[in-house]
């Protein structure tokens, strides 16, 4: 029996990086997943390659900025397994390091979408399917030490600070119906998050130097953070409520 057994879990930015290393380790400890992004064949490899496992994996394709897909992706998971459990909002991408004179229209606009709306959407709905089934839940945010210190773009670093706002708000209005919402504040990670950047602001980036030169000397692993998301995800973290944990090798201690 896995750690996970007999849960059911969404997970979001599940084609790569630490999504992919969650539902990778999700998959092993017994739970069912749906796994969403927008890259169709990514998802359906991981799903492939984790045939043998407790859970059953189950593709689901879309783009996490639409109310529409957040939503049906939850339906879905309760369709096919028959409740929904767990959610873990780590769909995200990067801006451009842009401080705030710099930002385009379009930029604050695509990088809320995802990495702001989406997780309001899912979680709303989450919240809503818990209720409804009378049970508790789980919901586990991934989002990074921008939320606290200069280390990206002003865009991204404030749509973490509202990641870390909704995950206290939920867990706070939620506590008494046993509906849990944690918030991981990654540090830096080998993953492919690089390439929704785009060319760097160089204003931003000359900037930033120096807050990145704190950073630990070893990037982390998106396994790492898989094995934290899985502790709060659990019941083993059932008195674990509105918090942010640090996966960073101590930079925010810096
Ligand atoms: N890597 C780091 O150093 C770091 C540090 C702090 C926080 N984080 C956060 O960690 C989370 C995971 O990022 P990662 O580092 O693992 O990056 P990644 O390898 O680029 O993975 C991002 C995932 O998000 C998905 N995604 C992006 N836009 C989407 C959209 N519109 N609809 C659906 N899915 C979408 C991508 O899938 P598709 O492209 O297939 O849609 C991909 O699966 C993000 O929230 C990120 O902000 C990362």
């Amino acid at each position: 029996m896995g750690r996970l057994s007999g849960k059911t879990a969404v997970v979001t930015g599940a084609s790569s990086g630490m999504g992919k290393e969650i539902v990778t380790l999700f998959a092993k400890e017994g739970a069912n997943v749906v796994a969403v992004a927008r890259r169709k064949e990514r998802l359906e490899e991981l799903a492939e390659s984790l045939k043998e496992e407790e859970g059953t994996v189950l593709p689901y394709p879309g783009d996490i900025s639409s109310k529409e897909v957040n939503e049906a992706m939850i339906d879905f998971a309760v369709e096919k397994f028959g409740a929904l459990d767990i959610l873990v909002n780590n769909a995200g991408i990067m801006d451009g390091m842009e401080p705030i004179g710099e930002f385009s229209d379009e930029k604050l606009q695509s990088v809320f979408n995802v990495n702001v709306y989406g997780p309001f959407y899912a979680t709303r709905k989450a919240v809503n399917t818990f209720k409804a089934q009378g049970s508790k839940g789980s919901i586990v945010h991934i989002a990074s030490e921008g939320a606290y210190k200069s280390c990206a773009g002003v865009v991204y670093s404030a749509s973490k600070s509202a990641v870390v706002t909704l995950s206290r708000n939920t867990a706070y209005m939620y506590k008494n119906e046993g509906i849990r919402s944690n918030t991981i504040i990654a540090g830096g990670f080998a993953t492919e998050i690089s390439n929704s950047m785009g060319m760097p602001n160089m204003e931003g980036y000359e900037k930033l130097k120096l807050s990145m030169a704190t950073m630990p000397a070893k990037v982390g692993d998106p396994k790492e953070i898989a094995n934290a998301v899985l502790f709060l995800a659990s019941d083993e973290a059932d008195y674990i409520n509105g918090a942010e944990l640090a996966v960073d090798g101590g930079w925010g201690a810096a």
